[in-house]
């Protein structure tokens, strides 16, 4: 049996952080983890490059059944904290757009970096260990693994959510929360491409690949960003960010040519050009590709003298208010997080420590705090791995 202060499960963002933060206050801290890759969601980040904090990370970029448990932590230890951690270790970086900031070079600059502090500040690691019991018998934890047993004082769960089971995404965290009898908000996949059936399907099918600009949005909550037609469905950013927000069986809304009013425009045309064709038409709109498909489907043809304003008015509306219902979303399969988690309730907002089990802490996604798209996930599992770091 092996003792330490601090034993860290999971080595992904938030379980760096937080051994890292703890060794440099002089804890014995090991971090343990089943897969034989550290952090092997931020190698694969940001397409390779690690989207790693976003410049104007805010409290109103995050959900959570408590909109306030997140401020604390992120004010303790922001963007700015790791941008300096970044430029530290020398790494290039760049903004990307919208504040995101990205390495120039690779993800596994990041992995370094942590891999770096942590050593500097002497905690360990551990890979490839496989956990199998987790207890409190007296005032300690007690951990049996494939490798030994440990015993330590504060046990810190920092194993994500369900997304991405193929880079071991498991629902450990979640299962020790229920152990000791945590209450949970439920766990569904978010910043995921949504699904289509009848229809919508088939035109996303024939348009896979094309792109454009488009806010989408779901009752009160809207996102101008790229949107992407796929085999499956719809996805890009707008897409993934609204998924987040979006309600089983209610449609979103989709307008195609943020800015313009399409029905002003064709309406003009039709008086400066009346013998245009709707179809070319609605092409100086939309990506070719998608005005010929939108308007096959709907059997907008003709020349624009011809139209009537209620036919205008169905091309605009079709074109700047698209509702369609998903039939649901990719799943844990392609979702980048897990919304929902561990109930905010249970931790302090300061230490992430929870309320009934003394030593016991909760950090990163497993925690009901889902960011939006832009490193701000990444920027919670910096702040609170740092605010637990700080007392565990
Ligand atoms: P994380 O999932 O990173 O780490 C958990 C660790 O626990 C893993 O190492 C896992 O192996 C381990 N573990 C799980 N179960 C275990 C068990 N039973 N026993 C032992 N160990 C166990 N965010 C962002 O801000 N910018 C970005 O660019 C991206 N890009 C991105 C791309 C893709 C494809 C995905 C899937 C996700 C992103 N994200 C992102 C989200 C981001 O990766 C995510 O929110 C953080 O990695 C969460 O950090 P955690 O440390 O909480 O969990």
């Amino acid at each position: 049996m092996t003792d330490i202060d601090v034993l860290v499960l999971g080595a992904g963002a938030a379980g760096f952080m937080c051994a890292i933060e703890a060794a440099k206050r002089g804890r014995r801290v090991l971090v343990l983890d089943h897969s034989d890759k550290p952090a092997e969601k931020i190698r694969i980040s940001g397409g390779g490059r690690c989207n790693f904090t976003n410049l104007h990370c805010s409290p109103a970029n995050f959900l959570s059944q408590n909109p306030r448990f997140a401020i604390s932590a992120l004010k303790r230890y922001t963007q700015h904290d790791f941008l300096g951690l970044v430029e530290k270790h020398r790494i290039p970086w760049h903004e990307k757009t919208l504040g995101q900031l990205f390495c120039d070079n690779s993800a596994k600059d990041i992995i370094r970096l942590l891999l770096q502090e942590l050593e500097a500040a002497g905690a360990k690691l551990q890979l490839g260990t496989t956990i199998s019991d987790v207890s409190r018998p007296d005032d300690r934890f007690s951990i049996a693994t494939s490798k030994g047993a440990y015993r330590a004082r504060s046990l810190v769960v920092a194993t994500g959510g369900l997304s991405i089971p193929k880079l071991g995404a498991t629902s450990f965290g979640y299962d020790i929360a229920r152990k000791f009898g945590l209450s949970m908000v439920p766990p569904r996949a978010a910043l995921v491409p949504l699904t289509f059936s009848d229809a919508n399907r088939d035109l996303c099918k024939k348009l896979a690949g094309v792109s454009v600009d488009a806010i989408v949005s779901f009752s009160k909550t809207a996102f101008q960003e790229g949107l992407l037609f796929t085999h499956r469905g719809l996805s890009g950013p707008s897409i993934l960010q609204i998924s987040s927000y979006w309600q089983e069986g209610k449609p979103v809304t989709v307008n195609l040519a943020p800015g313009l009013d399409v029905f002003g425009t064709l309406a003009e045309g039709r008086r400066n050009a009346p013998k245009q064709d709707l179809r070319t038409a609605m092409g100086q709109i939309l990506p070719k590709r998608l005005a010929e498909e939108m308007a096959v489907e709907n059997r907008f043809s003709g020349r624009l003298a011809d139209q009537s304003d209620t036919v205008l008015r169905r091309v605009g509306d079709r074109i700047n208010r698209w509702q369609l219902t998903p039939v649901g979303t990719e799943g844990y399969r392609t979702a980048e997080v897990t919304l929902g988690g561990v109930d905010t309730n249970e931790l302090s907002s300061r230490t992430m420590e929870t309320k009934s089990v003394p030593g016991l802490f909760f950090i990163g996604e497993v925690v009901d705090v889902t960011g939006h798209l832009g490193g701000f996930n990444f920027q919670w599992a910096w702040s609170s791995g740092h605010a637990a770091g700080q007392v565990a």
